[in-house]
């Protein structure tokens, strides 16, 4: 196993201690904890991988791929997967497959399969109540209900935003937190005044100006916000998300193209920073000039479904100071970074902002969708951000399991701790087979690398399958690596050790 030998630990953790004291630069150098990782976080998880099918999917998952697809579209299943058995960071499949699962459903596993903490919550007769009695939260929420979102979501809310919205996915927590925006921009130009006009009452159900403004929301390219008929508009990552569906005439910023490795391009990567924020500002004025007042920023603190793609702490800085000088709210998409993958619970704290952003959408590891909001984005009146369900309290009861879970077992540490063996590993193994992956990037375990081109990622991912690495691709060429927060290090080893066995065959 030559990634869990000691002496080769010691060698990767001094060949990139080493380059990156050559180069001066810490930007992107996680801090080594001290956590006594040795101990495993879940008791009985599997060893180690283990293939016993010929392909992925196996002979059981295609079949019943074929049955679903009498009555379903299958285009997008991967594999069956047998939930009963998978456990910890292990999906095992339909075939009986056991692979070590580095992407988690769409990184929206915060501890992995079948924890036993969340796994006692269902011994509890209040739980089951909470679980069957699925209440309509925005009009009847439970007793507990304040509670258990101070207890969940409140406890880890971003510093600087006291006030929440629940919603059930991603994308309906961006859609909502868009609305919010418009109410609070219309406010504003009305003078805080929250009444209506006749005819503002009147044209608003013909969707005309002016009760229906003609608001618009900037983001960037390679942005993903989801794929309901708003966000879609802010989604700019692929073609095939967008294709034959009316879009709103929304601008579009660049987001930065950092050069790798980042120490060698510190100049030309600020350029490319200083270049893209000219463009958003000057973007926002001309759509202003133009009737359509920019409401607000939308930006993804890493863009993940558009290939993982980084910016510098000073590039969401200067995002924040043109979301002030130009009056548009600054929301952050926290969707896919939210709830500690990048090893702290929000991406966007990574930045030293001066304050908190207006607005930071969640879902996938929060296990509710939602937003957490500053003061002045409440809408003054009831029923206008509002949906039957807004949100689930079993999963917000999972939800505070989760948080003294991570607490308790200081997983923001394992991250940390687990995202240094990786990056390692990962930058040796670039160094090693630079002819077939590079430009290694990421925070915490929130880490990906690029094949050297598309075809490549997707040998490397269907390969890394048959090892029994559960990865994910993302952009046009990128690996991304989503594992949960309980992935430790000797799993981290145990994955580089198969992608080193999938390179070196390639
Ligand atoms: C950054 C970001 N925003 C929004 C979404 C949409 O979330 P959902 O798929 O839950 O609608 C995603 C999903 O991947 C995402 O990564």
């Amino acid at each position: 196993m030559r990634f869990l030998s000691r002496n080769l630990i010691g060698h990767l953790r001094n060949h990139a201690a080493k380059s990156v004291a050559a180069t001066g630069s810490v930007r992107y150098q996680q801090t080594a904890t001290k956590l006594a990782s040795g101990r495993p976080l879940i008791a009985n998880e599997p060893a180690g991988p283990a293939i016993v099918t010929k392909t992925i999917p196996g002979p059981e998952s295609n079949r019943k791929l074929q049955e679903l697809s009498q009555i379903a579209e299958t285009g997008s299943v991967q594999l069956f997967v047998d939930y009963e058995r998978s456990l910890g960071n292990y999906l095992v499949d339909v075939d009986g497959n056991t692979l070590l699962d580095v992407y988690t459903q769409i990184s929206s596993l915060p501890l992995g399969y079948s924890h036993p903490d969340l796994l006692r919550l269902l011994d509890d007769p209040n739980h089951v109540k909470a679980f069957i009695n699925r209440p309509a939260l925005g009009a009847f929420p439970g007793t507990d209900w304040t509670d258990r979102l101070q207890n969940s979501l409140m406890a880890v809310a971003p510093p600087g935003l006291r006030n929440l919205c629940t919603m059930s996915c991603g994308s309906c927590s961006n859609e909502n937190a868009f609305k919010a925006i418009y109410i609070w921009y219309r406010t504003k130009e009305r003078g805080g005044d929250t009444s209506f006009t006749a005819e503002e009452l009147e044209t608003c159900m013909h969707n005309q100006t002016p009760g229906s403004p003609p608001y618009t929301i900037l983001s960037f390219s390679g942005a993903f916000h989801g794929r309901t008929m708003g966000c879609l508009s802010a989604t700019r990552s692929k073609a095939i998300h967008k294709i034959d569906i009316p879009a709103l005439d929304w601008p579009m910023a660049n987001f930065p193209q950092y050069k790798y490795p980042l120490e060698e391009y510190v100049h030309e990567n600020q350029q490319e920073d200083a270049k893209c924020l000219e463009e958003t500002e000057d973007l926002i004025h001309k759509y202003n000039a133009a009737g359509k007042p920019v409401a607000a920023i939308v930006v993804e603190p890493i863009q993940a479904e558009g290939g993982d793609n980084h910016a510098s702490p000073e590039f969401f800085q200067g995002l924040q100071q043109i979301s002030k000088r130009t009056g548009a709210a600054f929301l952050i998409d926290e969707v896919q970074t939210g709830g500690g993958p990048t090893g702290k619970m929000w991406c966007h704290e990574h930045f030293n902002l001066p304050e908190a952003p207006d607005i930071v959408t969640f879902s996938k590891k929060m296990l509710t969708g939602g937003y957490y909001f500053k003061e002045e984005f409440k809408p003054p009146q009831g029923y206008r951000i509002y949906n039957t369900w807004m949100g689930d309290p079993s999963k917000v009861i999972m939800l505070e399991e989760v948080v003294r879970v991570i607490q308790r077992d200081r997983l923001l540490e394992n991250v940390n701790e687990s995202g240094d063996v990786l990056m390692k590993g990962l930058t040796t193994l670039q160094n090693q087979y630079p002819q077939h992956i590079n430009s290694t990037r990421g925070r915490g375990t929130f880490i990906a690398f690029d094949g050297t081109n598309g075809a490549k990622r997707d040998t490397i991912v269907n390969k890394l399958k048959l090892q029994g690495i559960h990865s994910g691709g993302c952009g046009d060429k990128s690996v991304r690596l989503r594992p949960a927060l309980i992935f430790q290090p000797h799993h981290a080893n145990i994955f580089l050790n198969k992608l080193e066995t999938v390179l070196s065959n390639l």
